[in-house]
């Protein structure tokens, strides 16, 4: 399988920064939860924690979603919830990538049922045309086209998550593993 580098570390570190001094600019003064949502976004939830200035909790969720393997089927569960309260708490949803947005807009319906002070939304790739639900995200790293990507995380059936750079990868040329 071809891979192409998309985003370099030196990239995807300058553009952690810009966020995080953006984020810590924005809740100056307050306490920041940030709740990320697993697993693609575990390693940038650990880079962006350290690019904060103001204090910052975090706790995780998951969500599964049915269907294929590389496109959103539509039907999105939560298969772990946090484990802190969120009520009258400033609470940043943080996921690696936004595709349909169904994932995120399910998650942010349910979160905001839990009375947060404020609930904004972080992700590091934006594939903003295959958006399905309208969905604002407030912080976004880098706008994409179609494509999928891995590294920084992001997997392709749990492969490739380790990768320091992202990666956009040609689904048409399969491969003997090398
Ligand atoms: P959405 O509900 O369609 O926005 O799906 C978002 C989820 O699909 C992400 O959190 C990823 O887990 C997965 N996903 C979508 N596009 C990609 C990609 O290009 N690479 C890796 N995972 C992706
Ligand atoms: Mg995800």
């Amino acid at each position: 399988m071809d891979k192409k580098i998309l985003f370099t570390r030196q990239e995807i570190e300058r553009r952690v920064a810009e966020l995080g001094e953006r984020i810590s600019r924005d809740f100056e003064g307050k306490e920041l939860l940030l709740v990320g949502v697993l697993k693609g976004s575990f390693i940038f939830c650990s880079d962006l924690i350290r690019a904060l200035t103001v204090p910052a909790a975090i706790d995780f969720v998951r969500l599964a979603s049915y269907g294929a393997q590389t496109v959103s089927s539509g039907a999105v569960t939560i298969t772990k919830d946090i484990e802190t309260s969120i009520e009258g708490k400033h609470v940043i949803v943080v996921d690696d990538i936004v595709d349909s947005g169904l994932s995120l807009a399910l998650l942010k319906d349910i979160l905001v049922k839990r009375r947060p002070k404020s609930l904004s939304l972080c992700v590091f790739i934006d594939k903003r045309t295959r958006r399905q639900v309208e969905l604002e995200v407030d912080y976004v790293g880098f706008t994409i086209d179609d494509g999928f990507v891995v590294g920084y995380g992001l997997d392709m059936n749990e492969r490739f998550r380790e990768l320091p750079e992202i990666c956009v990868v040609d689904e048409g040329k399969e491969s003997e593993p090398s």
